[in-house]
């Protein structure tokens, strides 16, 4: 297991920022890319944190990401769009076309906007959680570069993890937040625990012989398990029916990931925005969601729990904890940093994230 650097948040996220700027990012979206990795990393998903900044980076180097997102409008009707997103940078084509989708449900009650030729965009709740945050529900999904065999198929992977988020307002509360690969687990945790020189549990992935395995790098290279078993496969493929096959996009072995540095991504995204207010007014929305989470979070514990969180909880349990005690980066992240800081004449910047006490003091 490798060892950990305690750093701050605000200052990775400061450096992150740098780095987007300077390989040619505006301000603003190189302040959104950065935002929404360290988020992720503050939900406790490092799968989608950090670790995933040299590859972007790189991807922009190569040019197979665009510097300057150009969002094109291919169709507009009423309560549709579709958006050509031209190899833009997916988090800023995302939060594009989830302001579009929430502007276009005000007026509609539920919208869907559909994009193609965008990129790999991280967390998907960073963009349901928008929709939250406008009083609405958000759905969002993905497709993404191939992980996963059809089921029955024996060692050829097509179909991506094609994540999906729903997510809504919980009266109060944090929003509860579905977010999830139909893999038994997010690709990102099997690279995440490379990272961490880690084995990973027996049932997440085959080698490229198609024998179980628990060595990162043999299931980086093999193929990953979808969860529940058939159910998994038949979810990531209607995923990849919305995101790649409707708004025009690459489907299954023709999309790439973003470990690709070199090749286009081909990705596609689907998002369907519903406006509460359109269905119920508001309070006795939030009335109903606060009865149902109370009534979920009040059921006597299993063995060896201590509380029942609702989806999304513990995501916000974890960015309370992180933003107060600092983030704890595997060393393998660090050094990855570290290169690109060093390529950049950065080191110095990189060197600021460094969290010794509380990292608040530092906000
Ligand atoms: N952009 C992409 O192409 C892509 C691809 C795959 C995954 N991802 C991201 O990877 C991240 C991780 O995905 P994952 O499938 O490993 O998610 P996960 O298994 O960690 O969590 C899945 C869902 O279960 C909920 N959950 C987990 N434990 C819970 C508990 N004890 N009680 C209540 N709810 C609980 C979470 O809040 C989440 O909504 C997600 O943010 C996803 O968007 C992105």
């Amino acid at each position: 297991m490798s060892d950990h650097i305690l750093v701050d948040p605000h200052a990775l996220e400061r450096f992150v920022r740098h780095v987007y700027m300077d390989a040619g990012l505006s301000d603003t979206d190189a302040g959104l890319v950065a935002n929404s990795l360290v988020q992720a990393e503050l939900w406790n998903h490092a799968s989608h944190g950090v670790l995933r900044m040299p590859w972007y980076w790189e991807r922009l180097r190569h040019g197979v990401m665009s510097k300057q997102t150009k969002i094109e409008v291919l169709r507009d009707k009423g309560a549709v769009a579709v958006l050509d997103a031209h190899d833009g940078v997916g988090q800023v084509v995302a939060k594009h076309a989830m302001d579009l989708a929430i502007a276009k449900a005000r007026t509609h009650g539920v919208a869907s906007v559909a994009v193609r030729n965008s990129n790999h965009f991280g967390t998907l709740m960073y963009f349901t959680r928008m929709a939250t945050q406008a009083g609405c529900i958000g759905f969002v999904t993905s497709n993404g570069g191939p992980a996963m065999a059809p089921w029955g198929g024996a060692k050829r992977k097509i179909i991506g993890t094609n994540p999906w988020s729903i997510a809504a307002p919980a009266a109060a509360r944090s929003p509860i937040m579905l977010d999830m690969a139909n893999t038994g687990v997010a690709r990102g945790k099997i690279y995440l625990a490379r990272q961490r020189r880690e084995p990973i549990p027996e049932g997440w992935a085959l080698d490229a012989n198609g024998a179980p395995t628990t060595d990162a790098d043999a299931a980086i290279n093999g193929i990953i398990l979808p969860m529940a078993h058939h159910k998994g496969y038949a979810i990531a493929a209607l995923m990849d029916v919305l995101a790649g096959v409707l708004p025009g996009a690459q489907f299954l072995s023709g999309v790439h990931g973003p470990y690709h540095y070199d090749k286009r991504s081909g990705v596609g995204h689907f998002l369907t925005v519903y406006d509460i207010e359109a269905f119920m007014d508001r309070p006795e929305f939030d009335e109903r969601m606060e009865r149902f989470i109370a009534e979920i979070k009040s059921q006597p514990l299993a063995q060896g729990f201590d509380e029942i969180f609702y989806p999304g909880e513990m995501e916000a349990r974890a960015a309370e904890r992180h933003l107060r005690d600092g983030l704890k980066l595997p060393e393998d992240t660090w050094n990855d940093l570290a290169k690109v800081a060093q390529e950049i004449g950065q080191a110095a910047l990189l060197e600021e994230c460094r969290a010794s006490s509380s990292p608040r003091a530092n906000a």
